[in-house]
């Protein structure tokens, strides 16, 4: 804000819920940049509501909220937040894989209710990780970030890189295995999804894929909710085709599929991700630095050019 202030009039919303879209676009009136946010959702008819608008700067590295032809159509510079949020992302989806795995909140929410009984030699099992395979779908910077720490708890990696193109790792990571998605996921004890949002995306797991995991793997996702199909996920838990999951999105935020609530096997975290104070800072500095540049009539910092 500081950053902003010196330079600009800033309008900004203080509610801790999404703005309204009319609201909104009755604020833009005379903006020139928007900073938002990935629940706010930027389509024609929001940018059209700023005819002087020239930037739209979202405070997430994922985009799927905006418009991008739209933007484009309009000659508005979009931008995204890369690069600061990886590693706390990566941290968080290693929370998420040892909390599956280990049963960690499941155990939490037993000892809370009270119905912890005392030690077992038998009681609350889960997984070792070690010497199992992480499935890795979508090798971008959060996807490499994830499969960089496997080694620390004596994984080996499998990846599947859904863009025919994509670079093969090097160095010590040449050893991190290419395989198909159908490959990856019958052969992995644990599956994280590391993809935007697209329509290529959208229900990328749903039955048939579940179907394909091993019974003892697990699934995380912290990349967007609708790459789950949430209603198949839930499906697959009760009947034990897969041992857990893990989950950090959902299909239509902040609700969560009902039948996933119920279930023990779940581990469901609120948007977290990126949730650290470093990170979120780095993330609306980085948000203001881009609006900063397009105002003065420089290049943005980080466009998204997809
Ligand atoms: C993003 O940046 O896209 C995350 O979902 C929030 O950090």
């Amino acid at each position: 804000m500081a950053r902003l202030e010196e330079r600009c009039t800033v309008d900004i919303y203080e509610s801790a819920s999404a703005i309204p879209a009319a609201e909104l676009t009755a604020r833009l009136a005379d903006k020139q940049a928007l900073m938002c946010l990935l629940t706010d959702r930027v389509d024609g008819a929001v940018l059209d509501a700023g005819p002087g608008l020239r930037v739209v700067a979202n405070i997430a590295v994922g985009f799927d909220n905006i418009d991008l032809a739209a933007a484009r159509a309009r000659g508005i510079i979009v931008t995204n937040t890369p690069d600061v949020l990886t590693e706390a992302t990566a941290d968080f989806t290693w929370g998420l894989i040892l909390s599956a795995a280990r049963r960690i909140a499941e155990g939490e929410r037993l000892l809370r209710r009270g119905a912890w009984a005392g030690w077992a030699l038998d009681f609350m099992l889960g997984s070792d990780l070690r010497g199992k395979q992480l499935g890795i779908v979508g090798l971008g910077r959060i996807g490499r970030a994830v499969a960089a720490r496997a080694g620390a708890f004596g994984m080996r990696v499998a990846y599947a890189a859904l863009d025919a193109g994509a670079a093969a790792p090097g160095g010590a990571d040449a050893a991190w295995n290419r395989l198909s998605l159908d490959e990856l996921l019958s052969s992995s004890d644990v599956v994280t999804l590391h993809v935007p949002l697209t329509p290529a995306t959208r229900h990328l797991v749903d039955r048939r894929a579940l179907l394909r995991m091993k019974r003892r793997a697990y699934l995380v996702n912290t990349s967007r909710g609708p790459v789950v199909d949430e209603g198949a996920l839930a499906w697959a838990l009760r009947q034990g085709l897969i041992a857990g999951a893990a989950l950090d999105v959902y299909e239509q935020e902040p609700r969560v599929h009902p039948d996933l609530v119920g279930l023990e096997n779940v581990v469901l975290a609120p948007h977290l991700g990126s949730a650290t104070v470093e990170t979120r800072t780095a993330m609306a500095d980085l948000a203001a630095r881009n609006v900063l540049a397009v105002l003065a009539g420089d290049a943005p910092l980080t466009p998204v050019t997809a």
